[in-house]
């Protein structure tokens, strides 16, 4: 065998597997056909967050008025703010390029296919490479539904919202899911007139939040001036010269610049099956619990398996996976894993709702506290928003934790470490959080279930 380790796909999946098993001193290769880095790199988290932060900037200028400082309307220049993002994305794959080479990963930049049982990969230069184990991290892409195809150039992927040739005047989303509302929130602060069009009666449907989260995020993304429509199942549409008209099956009529089809993505798996590697009815590979395939000696990680598509998750199996290989446990715990949503409020969670606890049957404590009474949220204007942590009523370990408001992207780690290692609310509530600081807030949830919050009435 050539190597110990073939990874192919060098996304958050792979390239972390391929790092971590250089790192364990197994001989490994990452194959790639394009860019490093996959789709969160080039094509999704990473440019999407450089435009989230860089159009926050314009929301938060409107906003400044209120305490006395005015500022003009912003000029955009969207040549220079997409070769921005691009040296942004540049400099991550160039360093994931760096860190490969200095663990010892031999990078192999070709399109690689998988031939079968017996370890060997073919590159489509007609070479062959032989490893011991193959690792599938071959990511995700979008699809279509009928009446719309990203072949028109009305119709965006996401890709192409991240590279627009113009700022459209109107923008129709398809889809109230994460990537059609983050890029709502973006369009919006840019100045376009959104409509979201979600078939669900409610968006983020599948995702588990809270009904009072998901009021404060609706109400975040209206006060935006985003329209939002659910129960609206987009059917089709005319583009006449330029000018798009869309339609949903109840026959109402939405015009548009420009089209954004976000109904989500479907794993890369396409000629798996033809190898002998089963898969799910959604076209997911199918995993045992130390994530090898039904062909032995071949693994799969990241958004070919079923289990929600964040480069996150793709990297936890990647650690995971390499961990394993060198005979070494790595513990990942699937109910676990944080999820983070760049709408205007944000949005994160880890662990359980109180909606769902509530349904298993659960006896739980629930805490809360609000943003406005922070004196950081204060501070920064930003008073909307709350903390939420539910917690075990007889043991109370903390089993879920939400945060809709400013950063709560960022304030969601320490609920994720929180469930991840099952604390008390107690072990939160105790521990000496700086003031005035936003994770005041959750200390104060923490407290709040415990009926003690200083900064608020406990119930
Ligand atoms: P999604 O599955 O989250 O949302 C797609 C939405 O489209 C659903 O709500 C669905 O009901 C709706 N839909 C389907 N057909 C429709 C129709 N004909 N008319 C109107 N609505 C229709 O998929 P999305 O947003 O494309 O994201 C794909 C994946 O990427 C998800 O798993 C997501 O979690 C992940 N992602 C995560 C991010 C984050 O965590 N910050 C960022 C971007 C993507």
């Amino acid at each position: 065998m050539d190597y110990e380790a073939i990874v192919i796909g060098g996304g958050p999946g792979g390239y972390v597997a391929a790092i971590r098993m250089g790192q364990l001193g197994l001989k490994t290769a990452l194959i790639e056909k394009d860019r490093l880095g996959g789709v969160c790199l080039n094509r999704g988290c990473v440019p999407t967050k450089a435009l989230y932060a860089a159009t926050g900037l314009i929301g938060r200028t409107k906003k400044a008025s209120e305490f006395g400082i005015d500022f003009s309307t912003p000029d955009i220049d969207l040549t220079r703010l997409l070769t921005w993002k691009e040296g942004i994305v540049d400099r991550l794959v160039s360093g994931v390029e760096k860190l490969l080479s200095a663990n010892g990963v031999d990078l192999i930049n070709a399109e690689a296919k998988l031939v079968g049982p017996g370890g060997k990969v073919s590159l489509r230069s007609g070479e062959g490479i032989t490893g011991k184990r193959i690792v599938l991290a071959l990511g995700s892409a979008p699809i279509e539904i009928p009446g719309f195809s990203f072949s028109d150039k009305a119709v965006w992927s996401s890709t192409d919202a991240l590279s627009p040739d113009a700022i459209p005047e109107r923008l129709v989303v398809i889809g109230g899911g994460v990537i059609g509302l983050e890029l709502a929130t973006i369009y919006s602060r840019l100045g376009t007139t959104v409509t979201v069009l979600e078939l669900m009666d409610e968006i983020l449907p599948g995702i588990d939040l809270d009904r009072r989260v998901m009021a404060r995020v609706k109400a975040g993304l209206k006060g935006m001036g985003i329209d939002i429509r659910t129960g609206a199942a987009a059917s089709g549409y005319v583009n006449e010269g330029g000018s798009v008209l869309v339609k949903t099956k109840d026959g109402e009529e939405f015009p548009a610049d420009r089209i954004l089809l976000a109904v989500g993505r479907r794993p890369n798996s396409a000629g798996l099956a033809e190898v002998g590697i089963a898969l799910d009815r959604r076209g997911s590979v199918v995993v045992d619990e130390n994530l090898e395939t039904s062909l032995p000696g071949v693994y799969a990680i990241g958004d070919l398996t079923p289990g929600p598509m964040l480069a996150h998750k793709g990297s936890a199996e990647g650690l995971k996976l390499a961990a394993h290989f060198a005979g070494e446990e790595y513990p990942l715990d699937y109910g676990t894993i944080p999820q983070a949503i760049f709408t205007d409020p944000e949005v994160a969670s880890v662990g359980i709702s109180e909606k769902r606890a509530k349904e298993e049957g659960r006896e739980i404590l629930v805490g809360r506290f609000p943003y406005a009474a922070l004196g950081k949220a204060l501070g920064m204007n930003e008073p909307d928003g709350f903390f939420q942590v539910v917690a075990d009523a007889k043991t109370k370990r903390v089993i879920g934790v939400q945060i809709v408001g400013a950063e709560a992207s960022d304030l969601i780690s320490e609920g994720a470490i929180a469930v991840q290692q099952g604390l008390t609310l107690a072990a939160i509530a105790d521990s000496v959080h700086p003031h005035p600081t936003l994770p005041e807030g959750l200390k104060e949830a923490a407290e709040n279930a415990l009926s003690r919050a200083i900064h608020a009435i406990n119930r």
